[in-house]
């Protein structure tokens, strides 16, 4: 199938790029999310993109929202393109399973971090400070160590370079306690009752990263929800074998990642090209994953 690297929508406004997706303002009130093929590795865009990526990572999205049905407000409006404003149906070839028109609202200048196990960010923290985001844990924890309950660890929106892991004190002087604690409590919903169906599927989310928007004083759940971008993956017979001493890899990335290491590349100078076959081993993965969590092939994704 056609990779998706970019878009460039004709009479719509671009409202923002991000590393994988594109959004556009449809109107006041609505923005398009549009996930294209786009992959990073190592802190960069890779220079070729995986086929149908978006649309799977857009797939799963759908499933979760719908997943999560009436216990969660959200910001979907529509999935098919033909049904959406005209401005956007005249690109509903380009578009169709890959973009989402959603409620447009004002994002809480917070990542909602929900961790499930010791890693990335939230193990720097505790290797360095025996904490995370100000949370204290027990000492004597390995790397990978599940966090039972899980942990709410917000970060700041950086506009440039990394996000700052920040205290929930932080996130109530800025929000308010009610506001604090009703993102905390939702994001820790979200996430428990999102992997406990994927663990029963035989994958595990080690954390993920959830976003929520304001649209006259109600929150809604935005963005990009538990997909492989926003979210650790490990399958979990791999998470048996490797805990708890080893690394799990990751379930999505680690085809492209292995084939990075295999390459002559600093990681600081632009990514080499990834061959075809690499590209296609990435995509069956994405399917993998989807068809995994939900239980039937991916809809949209055409041969
Ligand atoms: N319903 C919504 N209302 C308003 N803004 C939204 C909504 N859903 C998503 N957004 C915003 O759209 C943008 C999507 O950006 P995207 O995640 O693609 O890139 P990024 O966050 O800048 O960088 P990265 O690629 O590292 O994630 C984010 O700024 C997000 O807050
Ligand atoms: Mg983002």
């Amino acid at each position: 199938m056609q990779a998706l690297a970019t878009t460039q929508l004709d009479g719509l406004k671009p409202f923002h790029r991000g590393k994988v997706r594109d959004v556009y303002e449809v109107d006041a009130d609505h923005l398009l999310l549009v996930a294209t093929d786009r992959i990073s590795a190592f802190d960069h865009i890779l220079p070729d993109p995986v086929p149908g990526k978006g649309i799977v990572l857009t797939q799963l999205s759908l499933f979760w929202f719908a997943y999560l049905g009436s216990s969660i407000q959200h910001q979907v409006v529509e999935t098919d393109p033909n049904s959406m404003p005209a401005s956007v149906r005249r690109h509903a070839d380009v578009l169709r399973g890959r973009s989402v028109l959603v409620k447009r609202t004002q994002v809480y200048p917070f990542e909602c971090i929900v961790r499930g196990f010791l890693l990335g960010s939230g193990w720097k923290d505790y290797s360095a400070t025996g904490k995370v985001c100000g949370i204290n844990l027990d000492a004597g924890l390995k790397k990978n160590a599940a966090l039972r309950p899980p942990l709410f660890t917000p970060s700041t929106k950086a506009k440039e370079g990394h996000d700052e892991n920040v205290s929930f004190a932080r996130m109530e002087s800025e929000l308010g306690s009610a506001r604090a604690a009703e993102l905390r409590d939702q994001s820790l919903f979200v996430y428990s009752r999102c992997a406990d169906h994927a663990k029963s599927r035989g994958i595990i989310i080690c954390d993920t990263k959830l976003e929520w928007g304001n649209l006259n004083g109600r929150t809604l759940l935005v963005d990009e929800v538990l997909t492989p971008d926003s979210s650790r993956f490990w399958k979990a017979d791999d998470a048996a074998r490797y805990l708890p001493d080893g690394d799990p890899p990751s379930y999505d990335k680690q085809v492209v990642r292995n084939w990075l290491e295999t390459q002559p590349w600093d990681k600081q100078s632009p990514p080499p090209r990834i061959p075809t076959d690499v590209q296609a081993l990435a995509q069956a993965r994405y399917v993998e994953i989807y068809e995994t969590i939900v239980g039937r092939p991916v809809p949209e994704l055409r041969g």
